[in-house]
């Protein structure tokens, strides 16, 4: 009986080591791969009202009664890192990471919004961060816009009011001015569907308007036309001499067909341009995707609209939005299934507007946020896709990372980033996907929009209850420091 218990104990063990060893990928990560961590200003600074600091949105809805944020959290203090910044690129240098990423926030740079005032001691503190970084061989990473726009520009209509064009270009204007010689890699947009679709389509971020398929079209429109004059701006005035490279971030899920039927598979690529190719289309070869165009213009035409909602490029734009990026910048964390409907929903909105169904099957395995199903094939099949649909560009992954509610001991968290990144080399090793970095999302734990503090990202623990916003290094970040030190997913790679 002994030794049957003992086969059998074998034998999971065995079984279970193939399973997890044999499935990672055990190729080295090139020498010029470049991994780091991600954060974002409003999620980490805190110091929302010092130092000549303006309003932003999401400092106006988290000081909201009542507050849409769980347990009324808001980032004023946040990590504090506005204060606690050498610690943050100390952290940064012990987990070994090449670059770090992080955004700017709009109203510490110009608190009117405007850029008829610079506040000196905002900028100060960017130009501190920078130079610790580059003290202590940490390459920036630098997002100019990563969701918190100034009230008075928000006072004005946002997004969906074009003016906010050239107000974002000046701006980016002022930094590319006075960081852009320590700076080398900018994105100009964190998930801009965030921004349109969620703060002015379905109210789930600030500036929480309610307008589907009507105020997220023109906010994407206008966001497309700021990320094209940027981009155009820093080639022809900045790069000769600051020999920088400029992309966007989007967000994406992998949207999987859910049959192997023509009409499931066509349903999930539509799914694909309405989420991805809505931004990363116009960008790449100057216009929305076909399939959004002649939806859309269908239905609007059928709800009694002169024109379609979705906005249109002159083909003066269109040549000028083309090509506007060096590198396109991915956030992928989770999948969906996606079927063909002989019903679509009649009502406005995008998703509706797709004509499609898309959804996450109850008994994939799930992180801490309802929405974050792990699905690790998902990275392969995307950055596959990207390579396939974009011309084969260069790819990084802005951001990857895995939600728990708060412990050292993140197992969940290192086998999430262990099944993921094992799929991104596959992508790399055998589709030859110009994959060209990794971030992991995030640093630290910290304000994450809705769910305040909530749910946790970090490869560091912070202590939300202490003045001092004590950081304490999880398992995870001693199993990332550790990737980085061998670029290697299991024991011994292969080069
Ligand atoms: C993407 C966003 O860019 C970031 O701000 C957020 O915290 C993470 N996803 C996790 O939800």
């Amino acid at each position: 009986m002994r030794s049957v218990i003992h086969f059998v104990f074998f034998f999971i063990i065995v079984f279970n080591e193939a399973q997890v060893n044999g499935t990672l990928n055990n190729k080295r990560f090139p020498d010029d791969f470049k991994f780091g961590v991600a954060t974002a200003s409003y999620q980490v600074e805190g110091a929302w009202n010092e130092d000549g600091k303006g309003e932003n949105v999401w400092d106006q809805v988290t000081h909201r009664v009542p507050s849409p944020i769980v347990n009324n959290d808001t980032g004023d203090v946040a990590c504090d890192s506005y204060h606690k910044y050498k610690e943050d690129v100390a952290m940064l240098k012990d987990l070994g990471v090449d670059f770090y990423r992080f955004s700017i926030s709009w109203s510490r740079i110009l608190p009117t919004g405007f850029d008829n005032k610079i506040n000196e001691a905002g900028l100060q503190y960017y130009k501190n961060l920078v130079k610790e970084l580059r003290a202590n061989g940490i390459e920036p990473l630098v997002t100019l816009y990563h969701w918190d726009l100034p009230q008075p520009l928000q006072d004005i209509g946002g997004w969906p009011n074009e003016i906010i064009i050239d107000k974002y270009v000046d701006y980016a204007r002022v930094l590319f001015r006075e960081l852009g010689d320590e700076v080398k890699y900018w994105l100009t947009f964190n998930e801009p569907k965030q921004t349109c679709n969620a703060g002015y389509g379905l109210a789930q971020k600030a500036p929480f308007i309610t307008s589907p398929g009507m105020a997220d079209y023109l906010c994407t429109h206008n966001v497309l036309r700021a990320h094209a004059k940027t981009w155009r701006l820093y080639d022809e005035q900045f790069r000769k001499d600051q020999k920088g490279t400029i992309g966007i971030t989007l967000d994406i899920q992998w949207y999987e067909p859910s049959s192997n039927s023509t009409a499931d598979i066509e349903a999930a690529e539509t799914k694909m341009q309405f989420a991805l190719g809505w931004y990363a289309n116009p960008i790449v070869y100057g216009d929305y995707p076909s399939i959004m165009q002649s939806n859309i213009a269908r239905r609007s035409a059928q709800e009694g609209f002169k024109e379609s909602r979705l906005p249109q490029f002159t083909e003066e734009e269109k040549k000028y939005m083309k090509g506007t990026y060096d590198f396109l910048g991915v956030n992928l964390y989770t999948a969906s299934l996606v079927r063909a409907t002989d019903e679509p929903n009649p009502s406005m909105g995008l998703d509706e507007d797709s004509e499609v169904l898309a959804w996450q099957p109850d008994d994939w395995e799930t992180a801490f946020s309802s929405w974050l199903k792990v699905v690790p094939w998902g990275m392969r099949k995307l950055v596959t896709w990207m390579k396939n649909t974009y011309d084969n560009p260069k790819i990084m992954i802005t951001e990857n990372g895995y939600s728990d509610s708060g412990t050292l001991e993140d197992d969940g968290r290192i086998s999430y980033y262990e099944r993921y990144l094992s799929s991104l080399r596959d992508a790399m090793e055998f589709d030859e996907v110009d994959v060209i970095g990794y971030a992991a999302w995030s640093l630290m734990d910290n304000f994450e929009w809705l769910a305040g503090y909530s749910e946790k990202f970090g490869l560091y623990h912070v202590d939300f209850n202490s003045p001092n916003r004590e950081r304490t290094a999880k398992k995870s970040a001693l199993w990332y420091k550790n990737l980085l030190e061998t670029r290697c997913l299991v024991e011994e790679c292969v080069d």
